[in-house]
């Protein structure tokens, strides 16, 4: 058997080796704080790196360290999860535990994970070698749109052009204008693919059984031979359609396969969200019954099993899962024991205080404001914020956090929509301007709201 292992680290995909500090470096950029997760997901990953190149006989004895982490609503464990997976290229899927239910109940049974993660990874090698072959896909696509514009002469014409003579014929004339994009006005009769399939499924499926209805499809539209019919199309729209026709001809999906189940296989990320809600054990009926059960069948996944999927079998035993939960009314130990083995790493994420919230809004690559900057700025409002305007909108956001719920930094997004709703409103009118957002303006827009809690209740 070829070192697979090898060949996975031997890739030019540098984020697969950043060092733990590197990765706690590149997640600083978007996330405040919470150094601990950020510590301990870094490590996980760079452990999974370190399996890859360790001596083949342990290898595959070398679990991955699960992580899970707690901490209340809006403190930036999806956020992490997410920038995790993009820094790495991982094949990443997040899923909410409390959509799954038992297998026997209705609802959604947790392997279909494992698949959508698969046709996820499928999904992206396809694009990337999709992408490798562009340029010869656009090659083969002006071809034969070159065919379509010179009926009958196609076969001639085209050896003639591939073994370079007769160079001043009609077709390269042609070709060049076409290059020079002088004819994408020019209708041309495509043939067009259109599948029966989808209909059909539609009438056969009820809703929220997307599942089935994925697999009804892709089994009909094998059934029904593909329907075609011809349709005169601009030359700049069959371009588009016929390079995606030549570009999924010219991928080799067997190699797309392989190389998506490898990389799910050592590299995939699960992030499972709202795990409490599916902890605890009590039997009372109801919803509950099912708790445990899907914890039960969660299980087979995080030890190591494997799943059948429509690309063939997925072995999940070095997914990395990451499981995250507020843990406000059950406990990581409401976990079934097996489970709690399973997920050794915890980490608590803190809640956060009115420092955090005034490096939120002004640090990160994404920060609110900068959002806002750059919206308003596209119509040449140019919004500047003082200093002490970030003060009492963060103040201002831990009041009302503490009054009412505390959903911890998303409070800043509807206080921020909040402050600029007059603005966001007039900007075509007032534009183009510049605008000072200090404390006063803060006050005047927001002190109204935030001091009257029947109002904040609906509007912030
Ligand atoms: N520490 C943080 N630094 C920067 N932004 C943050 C931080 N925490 C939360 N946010 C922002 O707040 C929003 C919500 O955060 P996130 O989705 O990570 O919450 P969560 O912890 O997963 O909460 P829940 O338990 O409700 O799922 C995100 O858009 C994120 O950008
Ligand atoms: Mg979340």
């Amino acid at each position: 058997m070829p070192n697979i292992a090898k060949e996975i680290v031997s890739k030019p995909n540098a984020e697969l080796n950043l060092t733990p500090r590197q990765i706690v470096t590149e997640l600083d950029k978007y996330i405040i704080g919470q150094g601990e997760a950020k510590r301990a997901v870094a490590i996980a990953l760079r452990n999974r790196w370190r399996r890859l190149i360790a001596p083949e006989h342990m290898r595959e004895e070398i679990a991955p360290r699960n992580i899970i982490m707690i901490g209340p609503t809006g403190v930036g464990k999806t956020e992490i999860a997410r920038r995790l997976a993009r820094l790495t290229k991982s094949p990443f899927i997040k899923v909410e535990a409390s959509k799954y239910t038992e297998v026997g109940y209705v609802g959604r049974d947790v392997e279909s994970m494992i698949r959508e993660l698969m046709d996820l990874a499928v999904g992206m090698v396809s694009q990337e070698e999709k992408e490798k072959m562009a340029s010869k896909a656009v090659g083969l696509a002006e071809e034969r749109i070159l065919d379509m514009l010179l009926p009958g002469r196609s076969e001639r014409s085209r050896q003639h052009s591939e073994t370079g003579h007769a160079p001043g014929t009609t077709r390269s004339k042609l070709r060049k204008l076409l290059k020079d994009g002088r004819l994408e006005e020019r209708e041309v009769p495509l043939e067009v693919e259109q599948s029966v399939s989808t209909s059909m499924t539609r009438i056969f499926t009820t809703v929220g059984l997307d599942e089935m209805e994925k697999n009804l499809s892709d089994a009909m539209s094998q059934l029904f031979p593909k329907k075609s019919h011809k349709r005169m199309v601009k030359v700049k729209e069959a371009r588009e359609i016929l390079i995606q026709e030549e570009a999924n001809r010219l991928v080799d999906m067997d190699k797309v396969v392989a190389e998506a189940k490898l990389r799910v296989e050592q590299h995939g990320l699960v992030f499972i969200d709202e795990i409490d809600k599916v902890a605890g054990r009590e039997h009372k009926g109801g919803p509950d019954v099912s708790r445990e059960g899907v914890q039960r069948d969660l299980l087979p996944l995080v030890e190591g099993t494997t799943v059948p999927t429509k690309h063939g079998p997925v072995k999940t035993d070095h997914i990395l899962f990451i499981a995250a939960g507020a843990f406000h009314v059950t406990k990581p130990s409401d976990l079934i024991p097996e489970l709690q083995g399973r997920f050794p790493i915890r980490v608590e994420l803190n809640s956060l205080n009115k420092e955090d919230f005034v490096r939120i809004l002004t640090e990160p690559q994404n920060a609110l404001i900068i959002q806002y900057q750059t919206l308003l700025g596209t119509e040449d409002v140019l919004l500047e914020f003082t200093p002490d305007a970030v003060e009492e909108l963060a103040r201002m956001a831990c009041e009302v956090n503490d009054k009412q719920e505390n959903i911890g930094a998303r409070r800043l997004s509807t206080i921020m929509e909040k402050l600029l709703d007059e603005i966001s409103f007039s900007a075509p009118e007032i534009a183009p301007t510049k605008i000072i957002i200090n404390e006063g303006y803060v006050r005047e827009r927001l002190a109204g709201v935030v001091g009257d809690i029947d109002l904040t209740r609906y509007i912030l």
